[in-house]
């Protein structure tokens, strides 16, 4: 018999978690306006709104804490990172952010103009806001298997070269300032975007003379992907494709919370000196010094050892597959999710779920609502309320797919937690015919509303 697998690492600390009744927790979201993000933690059992920040650190991640070096300018901890920027990522030039939405704004600051277009695959929402705030456009580039929950393509965040090819064709290069390529990609699902695609991407990039950036968030597991699904990757490390995947940007934004198993960090990565130095300027109005970027010293020492090991395969191995178990366990109840089963998350399909509740209603956020009623866990919509209004017309957009997403922070939740979540969902999932109706919005904000909004039963 072959020896099992387990997982690389074991607990040196634990933190308690509380459980509710069912009657409590009524009562709690009632009164925060049927908005998980407005919920106190100690509300909530098992925490899957998101597997940003939320992961442990390793003991040399702390280790780094203790030894973070504070100088203003030049810390040794911020030295340690460029080393990792450097020799992992192949990156010369980079600035630290205080998350990945900073990097974001430093970058689009200078790059994104009124009326651009960027194109890419299923802009993240804070990465459309950037974009939409400056009154330019993302345009969403995906294959068209993305938004069939049964495709098994295994590369469902590739963007389609003929979608891009399009854009590059109809739009004035100026217009254009970079094609955005996230990994993996977070809106369709946590899905891998393929060695390949990334090289024809910039192939086809470097034809009309447009930049390639990546929201690398998750490099990481795209790494991971590639290396168990795409031809020719199997005996390479993750260390090697992901020196492969990025000598394909001209740069990139990284929320640092995702794959450099940190709780607070980003960085802007690039190749050219005089982006840098225009980044710089803009890093120093909203970060700070080029050297910290908003981020404390201690925070920078954790990030470079943080991303050392997660491009390692017994990590990598150990994060994916408590997300496939989960998957797994819900597919065996019947229930339906995005497949193939994503990097970070399931993506549970809140339209065929809840199949009585209008899409006006807003099936997604109305079955996170059941869950947490159900069992205290916390997931988050992933529909109609994250697609915002649209800005000219202010209609409510309807993105393809209507997901709740069960995002799992990083070495932090057991498998016994997943069986319990798994569990709480069937139970809904039992009664789903019983589910006739949704939410609706009593107060929303102009942009990002699904942070704040408030909503009453319908
Ligand atoms: N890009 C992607 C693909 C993301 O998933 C996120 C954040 C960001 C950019 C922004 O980074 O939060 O550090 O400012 N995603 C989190 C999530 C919030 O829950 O998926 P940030």
């Amino acid at each position: 018999m072959e020896l099992p697998w387990a997982e690389p690492y074991k607990v040196k600390m634990v933190e308690e978690i509380f459980q509710s009744t069912r009657e409590q927790r009524e009562k709690w979201i009632e009164e925060e306006g049927y908005n998980l993000f407005n919920l106190a933690s100690d509300r909530v059992f098992i925490d899957l709104l998101t597997d940003s920040g939320t992961g442990s650190m390793s003991d040399r991640q702390w280790a780094e804490i203790m030894m973070g070096d504070e100088s203003y300018a030049g810390s040794q901890s911020y030295l340690k990172l460029r080393e990792v920027v450097r020799n992992t990522l192949g990156f010369p030039y980079f600035l630290p952010t205080h998350q990945g939405r900073a990097a974001e704004n430093v970058l689009f600051s200078i790059l994104v103009k009124e009326n651009n277009v960027v194109p890419g695959n299923s802009h993240f929402d804070t990465t459309k806001g950037h974009i939409e705030f400056r009154k330019a456009h993302a345009i969403d580039c995906t294959i068209d298997e993305a938004f069939d929950i049964n495709d098994l393509h295994p590369f469902k965040g590739n963007i389609d070269l003929g979608k891009l090819e399009e854009i590059y064709k109809t739009h004035p290069k100026e217009n254009i300032p970079f094609c955005l390529i996230t990994v993996t990609c977070n809106s369709s699902g946590g899905q891998p975007v393929s060695m390949e695609n990334i090289k024809a991407v910039k192939a086809l990039s470097d034809q009309y003379g447009i930049p390639v950036f990546f929201d690398a968030a998750r490099f990481a597991e795209n790494a991971y992907f590639i290396k168990e699904r795409e031809e020719g990757y199997k005996d390479k490390t993750i260390k090697e494709i992901v020196k492969e995947m990025f000598a394909m940007g001209d740069g990139f934004t990284m929320s640092a919370k995702k794959d450099g198993l940190v709780n607070i960090g980003g960085l802007l990565g690039m190749r050219d000196e005089k982006l840098y130095r225009a980044c710089g300027n803009m890093g120093i109005i909203y970060e700070g010094f080029i050297t910290y970027g908003g981020l404390a010293g201690r925070d920078l020492g954790a990030l470079a050892q943080g991303l050392q090991e997660s491009t390692e395969y017994p990590y990598l191995k150990a994060r994916i597959d408590q997300v496939e178990y989960l998957g797994n366990k819900l597919m065996e109840f019947g229930i339906p999710i995005q497949k193939p089963i994503g990097g970070h998350a399931v993506f549970v399909d809140a339209l065929s779920f809840l199949p009585n509740v209008p899409r006006e209603e807003y099936p997604a956020q109305t079955l996170a609502i059941e869950l947490y009623k159900e069992a205290g866990v916390r997931g988050v919509e992933i529909g109609t309320l994250l697609a915002d209004r649209d800005p000219e017309t202010r209609l409510d957009r309807f993105p393809k797919l209507e997901l709740l997403r069960l995002a799992i922070p990083r070495r932090t939740y057991s498998y016994k937690h997943l069986d319990y979540v798994a569990v709480a969902l069937k139970k809904i999932y039992d009664r789903r015919n019983e589910i006739n109706s949704g939410l609706e919005i009593v107060w929303e904000s102009e942009i990002l509303r699904h942070f704040t909004v408030l909503l009453k039963k319908k």
